[in-house]
């Protein structure tokens, strides 16, 4: 699969500019909303974890030096928490450039605060798309995260933002928990403090 995804998610999903879609976001999508909305609130998706487990050469890391981003692990069992957020399907042309690197759009079940669900499109960097990086020891993802910068900011930035707005949520995830902590540990050993 071509690591850029933007035209391929365009041509699975062929919808009316206007017809209204809702659309999961469990990483940046929860704090950087630059696209607009007709609603947004609380949901969940079951069967998956976020992990930083995708490389980004497009927006916290760059091409031979690439940052960490989270991505969505088949995990029965998991739920997984963010924000739902009903958009026309004309803002995809938007959103699938931005996510394009690696990223496809699948169908899942949203489950909301009050017990409804609705099908949204959500977006998956899978393992077999080429920037898939996978687990690795902590210490080494914390490092990596730390010293990647990018052409949207720092790895750590997006780190930070994304355990800030989990928090402001009420949603615990230990994995973004964890390594937050081991960036800042990181960070208050290397300046000395
Ligand atoms: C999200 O916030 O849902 C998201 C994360 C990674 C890529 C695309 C979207």
């Amino acid at each position: 699969m071509s690591v850029d995804t933007a035209a391929l998610n365009a041509a699975r999903h062929r919808l009316a500019d206007d017809a209204p879609v809702w659309l999961f976001g469990y990483g940046s999508l929860i704090y950087k909303v630059d696209f607009p909305f007709v609603q947004r609130t609380p949901a969940a998706i079951y069967g998956w974890e976020r992990r930083f487990w995708q490389g980004s050469e497009d927006h916290r890391g760059v091409p031979g030096a690439p940052g960490r981003v989270v991505t969505l692990i088949d995990s029965p069992g998991s739920r997984c928490g963010g924000i739902a957020y009903q958009i026309a399907a004309g803002v995809f042309r938007h959103l699938d450039v931005r996510e394009k690197h690696g990223y496809l759009r699948l169908w899942q079940a949203l489950h909301f605060a009050d017990g409804s669900t609705v099908d949204g499109l959500v977006y998956i960097a899978g393992p077999e798309n080429p920037g898939f990086l996978g687990p690795a020891p902590e210490p080494e993802v914390a490092a990596q995260v730390a010293r990647a910068v990018g052409p949207s900011g720092d790895n750590r930035g997006y780190l930070l933002q994304l355990a800030a707005a989990l928090r402001e949520l009420g949603e615990r995830d230990e994995h973004v928990f964890a390594l937050e902590a081991a960036v800042l540990e990181r960070q208050r050993s290397v300046s000395g403090g």
